[in-house]
């Protein structure tokens, strides 16, 4: 008898088959889904990763197929032969091969399977450790499979845009000298090199530069990084950038390849067509309006200033908002409107989020017909005149509640802009169907470190001042502006990026606000530095969070979903079991001793 695979090759995928293709005779190899007998017929759906296919096997039409039907059980990978079918009134259109079916007239078993410890199917209601722990049993489920099938399509694409645009893709060492700023690095210990270690690159961000100053113009890579941060749904201690480096060029130009690049993935994952330019906005507006450096646009409930306001009241009979003003605080507010008021003992928990986000309290006031405000510290002794402004400045009428925080301008931004988040879910003021790409420009070049009070870079030391600002860099470092961007996508980083420093003596400037002496910067950037003299043409770039891009185009709500092989939140793989242990030998191997 003829074999499949030997010498029968496979006809269509498990997702192929469609009406017209009634009464073709096809071979199908895949994973039996699920088996039902029903009326004197076996019907078995056979998946593989492009789809399910229905089949039937009746002893009719195969009498040893239908008995080998009789035996086979999920997930055993079958091959079989048969002839399409419609199914005419039982057509089932959730399916897109649903209107078809394969009467079987040939089956054979490659292979059987061990009962999967969790049903594979869509939504299935198995914790993520387990799927986590058979995550290739996880990946056979249709929905994951779609998922890293898209990713597939996204990075192709990606490729594709900008090999087209002039991008040469050229790879750069994961294993690199280590150089401080940044992420925390992973270390890898060199045996040949007793005491030194690589470390694991966060991105090719260096070596990136390196290829402009080589004058390969344009380049870019679906480049792996790797950081040990405190992980959460969107960051993994892997991840993958598409990572584009350009010369020659302003933000502008960056802007423009990759609105293109974004407008082409968007095209072939969703079919959207993005609307270009994309919106752009300043940090400082940003953070004015809508507490973040990464606004969600898909719905207002922006941020209400009131600190003008309260000045020219001189605190409206207010003592805590005075003394914000006099300590050189802001004083801002959200107003929710009658319809999405929160009720007395929703603030009280909403007072609950504001302090995990870092505030000391939340002060409230729910506006009665006239205006007065109840259910409020303040509402006794606030001046009728300033009320009155601050009701209409926040556009407040009648059963609307204000939720007020005041203090550095910091803390209210941050404070108010993650309560903000979590309002438009709660009151579900989110267009969840509304794709929202907006460019966050002119981030602060210098930021003070939050434990040590020292200046840093916010971005990294390469990253270029706005022109205008150039002058203020020793006398205000930290009102100086960076040419560095940010893409956000519906309220999420997407990538980021700037304009590096190709003038030695802006660099010089930039270490010195840094604290950073000639020798130290030497000895840290050393090979950077260096080929910056060399006549480095300017350039600049950007990474999109290739990780973060797919999640968000395939509805996942975690960077996990869209890993094939992710760790957790502790920083494990499951399935293999890493990290795990070494033996003393393998540490000796390395120079590296126990400790303790
Ligand atoms: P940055 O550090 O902003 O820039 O990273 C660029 C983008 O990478 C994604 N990202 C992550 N995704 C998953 N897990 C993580 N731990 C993680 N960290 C970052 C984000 C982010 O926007 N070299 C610069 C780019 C440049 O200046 O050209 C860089 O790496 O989506």
């Amino acid at each position: 008898m003829t074999r499949f695979i030997q010498e029968i090759d496979r006809s269509h995928s498990c997702g192929a088959l469609r009406e017209a293709d009634e009464g073709a005779e096809v071979v199908l190899f895949g994973w039996v889904a699920s088996r039902r007998d029903l009326g004197g017929c076996v019907f078995v759906d056979l998946r593989d990763r492009e789809g399910v296919t229905q089949v039937v096997f009746d002893p009719q039409a195969s009498g040893e197929a239908y008995g080998l039907a009789g035996q086979i059980r999920p997930e055993w990978v079958v091959g079989l032969q048969g002839k399409v079918r419609s199914r005419g009134a039982n057509a089932n259109k959730r399916m897109p091969t649903g209107g078809i079916e394969v009467l079987a007239t040939r089956l054979e078993v490659f292979n059987r399977s061990a009962v999967p410890p969790f049903l594979l199917e869509d939504g299935v209601d198995a914790r993520e450790e387990l799927r986590l722990q058979y995550r290739y049993l996880d990946l056979r489920r249709p929905e994951v499979t779609r998922r890293i099938l898209m990713r597939h399509r996204i990075t192709q694409r990606a490729r594709r845009h900008l090999a087209d645009a002039g991008f040469l893709e050229i790879e750069t060492p994961c294993m690199v000298k280590y150089t401080p700023g940044g992420a925390r690095n992973f270390l890898v210990p060199s045996r040949l090199n007793p005491g030194q270690v690589y470390a694991l690159a966060e991105s090719p961000q260096i070596f990136k530069q390196l290829f402009m100053v080589a004058g390969f113009d344009r380049y870019y890579q679906i480049a792996r990084c790797f950081r040990d941060e405190d992980l959460r749904g969107d960051r993994q201690p892997e991840f993958t950038q598409i990572d584009v480096e350009m010369s020659f060029a302003a933000p502008r130009h960056i802007y423009e390849v990759v609105e293109g690049l974004m407008a082409a993935i968007f095209e072939e994952a969703l079919g959207v067509k993005l609307a270009r330019p994309f919106q752009r906005m300043t940090w400082a507006e940003a953070m004015g309006r809508f507490g973040s450096d990464k606004p969600d646009l898909r719905f207002g409930l922006e941020l209400v200033d009131l600190t003008e306001i309260v000045r020219r009241h001189d605190g409206g009979g207010v003592g805590m908002l005075k003394d914000a003003l006099a300590s050189g605080g802001v004083i801002k507010a959200l107003c929710l409107p009658a319809d999405k008021a929160p009720s007395r003992s929703e603030v009280d928990k909403l007072e609950v989020k504001v302090k995990e986000l870092g505030g000391l309290g939340l002060a409230r006031a729910r506006l009665a017909a006239d205006g007065g405000w109840t259910q409020s510290p303040m509402g006794k002794s606030v001046s009728p005149a300033m009320r009155v402004e601050i009701n209409r400045a926040a556009g407040a009428g009648e059963g609307a509640v204000l939720l007020l925080q005041f203090g550095s301008a910091d803390k209210v931004h941050s404070v108010l802009g993650g309560l903000r988040v979590h309002l438009g879910e709660k009151l579900g003021l989110v267009d969840k169907i509304r794709w929202e790409l907006l460019w966050v420009t002119d981030f602060p070049l210098f930021e003070r470190a939050e434990d040590t009070g020292a200046v840093v870079a916010s971005h990294h030391p390469f990253t270029s001042p706005l022109p205008e600002d150039v002058d203020k860099l020793l006398s205000e470092p930290l009102a100086c502006r960076a040419q560095a961007y940010d893409l956000v996508l519906n309220g999420v980083e997407a990538g980021g990026g700037s304009i590096r420093i190709h003038d030695s003596e802006v660099q010089a400037k930039v270490f010195k606000v840094l604290g950073i002496s000639d020798e130290e910067a030497r000895e840290k950037f050393s090979f950077l530095l260096q080929a910056l003299q060399f006549g480095a043409p300017p350039h600049g770039g950007l990474a999109l969070g290739l990780d973060r891009l797919v999640m968000l185009l395939t509805g996942g709500e975690s960077i996990r979903d869209v890993i094939a092989f992710p760790k957790t939140a502790r920083g494990q793989c499951l399935m293999s079991g890493a990290p795990s242990g070494v033996s003393d030998q393998q540490l000796a191997d390395l120079h590296l001793a126990r400790k303790g």
